[in-house]
């Protein structure tokens, strides 16, 4: 069985892109593969988080998760922080890539802004980490959205010039997985700008934990043009909120764009938005309600982590150990 991992940031609600481009792809992936899911809070720090919320945070995702369909009798789940390997793999990656390849990486030109001196070192070697997270596993394939792209390029940059350097085959190809219509939802306020949990707009996305009045309403209010609704696929060239709106109902409701437009072709947004709302109302209410079962028994949760974490160890443990032996480090005994 091929081995998968992915991890998501307890840097706030899971949003619909954060379900849509990857959640919903790992909840299937759990039957014919040997999946890893990680809440990564070490690279939540990368930017300001308050340590409070970080805690309730970290609880709140992993609820998430499971809310969506993660079992942890199917796969393995747990935070990143729980498993030194992640840190310690990092270190030696840190010393792999080479400035010039994180010079190009656009997420941290975004996330940095204008101020990039004021940065943290550790946003910069953010995506060193993320190599470590997936190659501590030897797992060859991570369920993405696109936003991710450019992260797991280098990670197999990385990862072979480990091999090369030290004369070794030790670390795998990474295969990106980057599926379906929703690879990338927009924000509902801009078309042409990613939906994310860190947009200071709550408007501009919908969260999981929205109530149904919520999400009719950040639907309705959702920007849009003037024109209707367009016949055919090739009529969305040019109009990124009707391109959204339109991938995001194909994907919630197991579809493709042309279907949607087969069927809603010619209407206005006003009533595109009616069906819209409804069929987000009527898939993401259940997991709201499972969300908010978990988290009254936070304990439950943890111990599910803590079981997680373990299993995870017994697997990135001796990578690390065979990695460190690679490098040359004194044998710990
Ligand atoms: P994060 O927490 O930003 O997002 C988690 C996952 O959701 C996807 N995603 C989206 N997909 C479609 N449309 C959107 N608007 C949208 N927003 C987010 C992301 O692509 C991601 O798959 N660096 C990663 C977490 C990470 C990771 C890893 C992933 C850490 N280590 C190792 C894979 C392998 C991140 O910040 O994801």
């Amino acid at each position: 069985m091929q081995r998968v991992f992915s991890g998501i940031q307890p840097s706030g609600v899971p949003t619909l892109g954060n379900y849509l481009g990857a959640i919903r792809n790992w909840v299937p992936m759990q039957d014919d593969h040997d999946c890893i899911f990680c809440v990564v809070d070490l690279h939540a720090i990368t930017v300001w988080q308050d340590p409070k919320q970080l805690t309730q945070q970290t609880r709140e995702m992993a609820a998430a998760l499971l809310a969506c369909g993660l079992d942890p009798r199917k796969c393995i789940l747990f935070v990143q922080s729980h498993v030194r390997a992640h840190a310690q793999l990092a270190w030696i990656f840190n010393c792999v890539a080479r400035l010039g390849w994180l010079n190009r990486m656009t997420q941290f030109k975004d996330k940095a802004g204008k101020d990039r001196e004021n940065a943290s070192a550790g946003l910069y070697v953010y995506p060193n980490l993320m190599a470590a997270d997936i190659l501590a596993y030897h797992a060859t394939r991570v369920p993405v959205g696109e936003d991710q792209k450019q992260h797991l390029e280098l990670a197999n940059d990385i990862a072979q010039k480990f091999n090369h350097d030290y004369g070794v085959t030790f670390f795998p190809a990474i295969e990106p997985l980057i599926r379906g219509v929703a690879a990338r939802v927009m924000s509902l306020r801009d078309g042409t700008k990613k939906m994310s949990k860190s947009d200071p707009s709550d408007q501009s996305r919908i969260n999981l934990t929205d109530d149904p009045d919520t999400i009719a309403l950040k639907i309705r209010r959702a920007k849009t043009d003037p024109l209707p609704l367009p016949e055919h696929v090739s009529g969305l060239e040019g109009r990124p909120e009707a391109r959204n709106l339109v991938g995001i109902l194909a994907a919630i409701t197991d579809t493709l764009p042309e279907n949607v437009l087969r069927e809603h072709g010619g209407k206005g947004f006003a009533q595109f938005k009616e069906v819209l709302a409804e069929a987000l109302v009527a898939h993401l209410s259940p997991i709201a309600a499972e969300i908010r079962r978990l988290l009254a028994d936070p304990h439950a949760i943890d111990a599910a982590l803590h079981a997680g974490a373990e299993r995870a160890r017994a697997i990135a443990d001796p990578i690390v150990a065979r990695t460190q032996e690679i490098v040359g480090f004194l044998p710990e005994r």
